[in-house]
């Protein structure tokens, strides 16, 4: 049995939480470190789950990785390198899908790369076609075992023009940290270029790769034979700063987000003014708060960047079962991302899940039975329940319905949260929140 956490609702949050360095960036910059011949040194690290995973992984292939204990700051040495166990690696890997990206850097710098079972939130399928694909357009083997995939490139990775079918995040990833290192010049056609991606891009830069981004989600890459080490401090995170921002509407808060950025929240601000949210810019962050007087419904379809992204959606339709009147939304990125509404049903929301696309742009997931469309009637008087954490941001989402609920809520599977909110407990009571942890 894990741990409980206890919430009693109707306090509103307010205060200031700092967020970290971005869950979405850190662990692709440590697998990144790998492709160094020198060590490289990572800022702004948050402490979550996925950078544990990361961490081990890292041991495991005989990368030497240390913590500042004052800052957090890592120090990865990938000079002594080598080879790990399927059972080593299949123990460590967690429940993370960052794995999957050890392949091109594990393959360049030992010859082969061994990916168990991948998790990650159950928020779909998830599956790793994509990546496979664009591993064998370089010239890598796949090879399917019951407990993993092994993959080897016994002439090295060659350099390809790529094409996604999708502008997947992880998959663009994949391209970048193989292409960097393979032979001859990569096209990726179709990239995803959200900040992260960016940023990860400026970091491969500082170790001496050649990358160029282009018009039209189109990236170039210039293999080289050796890279150095990088000093990189991590973007913040973006997707917890909304998910704070939305705490505060749904409660009736005020919470200064400290480090927050503007730049890449742009999508996000504006569907939070169109709500009813005010925020104010700062040098330092963004503050914040619910004005008074009702929230306005609205239509709304998650997308790539610089769209409205979709780790966004789940704790802003919690601040949409609070708008007067009918919302939409229509989740394009993922086909199973509204299974946490049926809690907040159960807490006293309306909220109707829909197979159609309930939106202008037709998706993937259109008349295939995913429940991929919400429309939510609001306002709604929530009050506590019993709550079984589903995924991440399902789960934040269902913390900041309690924290607004009248009552008391009893929420387990919290750990799920840990993933991607660093000292969220912390933060939760620094805001005011009324909240017990109990075994
Ligand atoms: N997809 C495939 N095949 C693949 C890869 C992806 O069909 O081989 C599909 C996915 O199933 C999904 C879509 O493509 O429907 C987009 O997936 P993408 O590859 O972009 O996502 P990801 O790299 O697996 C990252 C974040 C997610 C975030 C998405 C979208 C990390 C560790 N995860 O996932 O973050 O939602 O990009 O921006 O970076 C979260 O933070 O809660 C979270 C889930």
């Amino acid at each position: 049995m894990g741990k409980v956490l206890t919430i009693h609702g109707g306090v509103p949050l307010e205060g200031t939480v700092r967020v970290g360095g971005a869950k979405n960036l850190v662990p692709k910059a440590m697998v990144a470190a790998l492709l160094g011949d020198t060590p490289s040194v990572l800022r702004n690290v948050p402490e979550i789950k996925d950078v544990t995973v990361v961490r081990n992984l890292l041991e495991i292939h005989g990368v030497k990785v240390d913590q500042d204990p004052e800052t957090g700051d890592l120090t990865m040495d990938p000079s002594q390198a080598k080879s790990a166990s399927n059972q080593a690696i299949d123990a460590h890997a967690g429940d993370s899908r960052i794995p999957i990206l050890f392949c091109g850097p594990l393959i360049h710098s030992l010859g082969e790369a061994f990916i168990p079972d991948l998790g990650g939130c159950r928020i779909g399928d998830r599956p790793i076609d994509f990546h496979l694909e664009v591993l064998r357009e370089f010239g890598a083997v796949v090879d399917k075992a019951v407990d993993g995939i092994r993959i080897s490139a016994p002439l090295g990775l060659k350099g390809a023009k790529v094409h996604l079918k999708y502008p997947s995040v992880g998959t663009t990833e994949q391209v970048l940290l193989s292409a960097v290192r393979a032979k001859g010049v990569t096209e990726v056609s179709n990239a995803a270029i959200e900040p992260e991606i960016l940023d990860l891009i400026s970091l491969l830069q500082k170790m001496g790769a050649i990358i160029s981004v282009h018009r039209d989600r189109i990236i170039r890459i210039q293999g080289v034979d050796k890279l150095s080490g990088y000093d990189h401090t991590a973007l913040p995170d973006r997707n917890e700063a909304a998910s704070w921002a939305s705490a505060a509407l749904v409660t009736k808060g005020d919470i200064f987000v400290q480090d927050a950025q503007q730049r890449d929240l742009t999508a996000f601000l504006h569907v939070y003014r169109q709500i009813g949210g005010e925020f104010e810019v700062k040098s330092n962050g963004i503050r914040f708060y619910h004005p008074g007087g009702d929230l306005n419904p609205l239509i709304l379809e998650t997308d790539v960047h610089p769209g409205f992204m979709t780790d966004w959606q789940q704790p802003l339709v919690v601040a949409l079962t609070q708008a007067s009147g009918v919302s939409v939304i229509h989740e394009t990125v993922y086909e199973n991302r509204f299974g946490f509404t049926d809690a907040l049903v159960r807490m006293g929301a309306t909220v109707q899940v829909h197979t159609d696309c309930l939106g202008s742009t037709p998706c993937r997931f259109g008349q295939r039975n995913f429940k991929h469309s919400a429309v939510v009637v609001g306002p709604a008087q929530l009050s506590g329940a019993e709550i079984d954490v589903p995924d991440l941001r399902g789960g934040f989402s269902h913390l900041i319905a309690a924290l607004a609920a009248d009552g008391t809520s009893r929420v387990t599977g919290i750990e799920l949260i840990n993933r991607g909110y660093e000292h969220f407990m912390e933060k939760l009571t620094a805001l005011g929140a009324n909240v017990e942890l109990s075994e």
